[in-house]
């Protein structure tokens, strides 16, 4: 295939993404509406000058997206992939958890798990239905669900925002350019369902991958999301980021994508000092997440109603937090940041050693 029509193919592909995002946001809220007019409220609807921005906004990280891979940091077929039959088969679903979730939201019960589902062992911030989700993120079904979710939530710009991590994390591993690819071990911290560690396959064929989350549901959708990828299965543990389980100085780069936002203050400050910790001297820390008040003012009126709308409880205070401070208190220094359409990028070093 051309360039002009690999390109083109991969703006409609983004763009059918983006109206199927639009198309379910509008009939769900119609449907809400229809059923609990009280919590349609919640929802503001945003000025056209602001869409308009964001449109802007979402055609950058599109074009940065396709520049990289361009530029040869990640393969062209990366921009395509996506878990069609997942998507498919659990689609359905995500309409039929819908009345549950607004009864959750309606009734503000925020700790609301099935008797079946084990709560015990994990950090009381965690147990929380995040996004009203049903049983948070506990259960095989908020796995199944979790990827469309995210893609309806950001019009199908999820994997190329997670995508933005690798060209700095690739320019972070310069210094270990005299390291075997397959020596190189890249972490990535609460993996989720594995689609950042998939993008990192795609960019760096044969690093060994590691992947650690703390719910067990997660890491199988994980395994079986990254089992049919070709190249080495990543390494997947269940772990508190808090604790993680690997020596000191151990990898050459860590990443962690949508995490922040979900974690109290000081828990953040925690796991930015594990991620220190096992950062090897030299090494890079990739963060992504959304971006902060003080970054966009069109964005303030939607970051100010998401946490109420999405049962995020620590979001409000992540979006006034200094992740650089934080990050210099860890130890890191030659930090940057990057703003790519919702989210935010923070790139650390750890010092080498003299
Ligand atoms: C919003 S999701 C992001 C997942 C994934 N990184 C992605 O890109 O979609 C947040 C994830 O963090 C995990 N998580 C939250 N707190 C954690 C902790 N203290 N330790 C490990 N994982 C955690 C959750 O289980 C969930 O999978």
């Amino acid at each position: 295939m051309s360039d002009t029509l690999t390109k083109v193919t991969y703006q409609t592909f983004q763009q059918s993404k983006s109206y199927f995002g639009l198309a379910h946001k509008t009939l769900s809220s119609q449907l809400m509406n229809l059923i609990h007019p009280p919590l349609t409220q919640k929802r503001k609807s945003l000025p056209k000058e602001v869409l308009f921005k964001f449109q802007q906004k979402m055609n950058d990280l599109l074009e940065a997206d396709w520049q990289d891979a361009e530029k040869g940091i990640y393969s062209k077929n990366l921009l395509f992939d996506n878990p069609w039959s997942d998507f498919f088969r659990y689609y359905p679903l995500v309409w039929l958890d819908l009345p549950q979730i607004w009864e959750r939201s309606k009734q503000k019960k925020y700790q609301d798990f099935s008797p079946e589902i084990e709560t015990d062992g994990y950090p009381s911030y965690y147990v929380q239905n995040f996004h009203h989700q049903s049983n948070g993120y506990l259960s095989d079904d908020s796995a199944n669900l979790y990827d469309l979710q995210v893609e309806i939530l950001f019009s199908g710009t999820a994997d190329p925002m997670r995508r933005r991590i690798l060209a700095p994390l690739i320019q972070g591993l310069k210094p270990f350019d005299c390291v075997a690819p397959k020596q190189m071990r890249i972490l990535d911290v609460a993996c989720g369902t594995g689609r950042t560690l998939r993008m990192i396959r795609g960019a760096l064929p044969k690093a060994s991958l590691y992947g650690v989350n703390l719910s067990p549901a997660y890491l199988r959708k994980a395994n079986q999301q990254l089992s049919d990828i070709p190249g080495e299965l990543p390494q997947l543990f269940q772990a508190n980021a808090e604790h993680l389980p690997y020596l000191n100085d151990y990898f050459h780069g860590v990443t962690s994508v949508f995490l922040f936002h979900e974690l109290p203050a000081k828990v953040r400050q925690t796991v930015i000092e594990q991620c220190f910790r096992v950062t090897k001297p030299g090494g890079v820390f990739v963060i992504c997440d959304s971006i902060q008040m003080n970054d966009s003012s069109e964005f303030a009126m939607l970051m100010e109603s998401f946490p109420e709308v999405f049962h995020e409880p620590y979001y409000r205070d992540y979006t006034h937090d200094d992740l650089v401070e934080r990050l210099e208190k860890a130890g890191f220094e030659n930090i940057s940041t990057q703003l790519h359409f919702a989210s935010k990028y923070f790139i650390a070093h750890k010092p080498a050693l003299s």
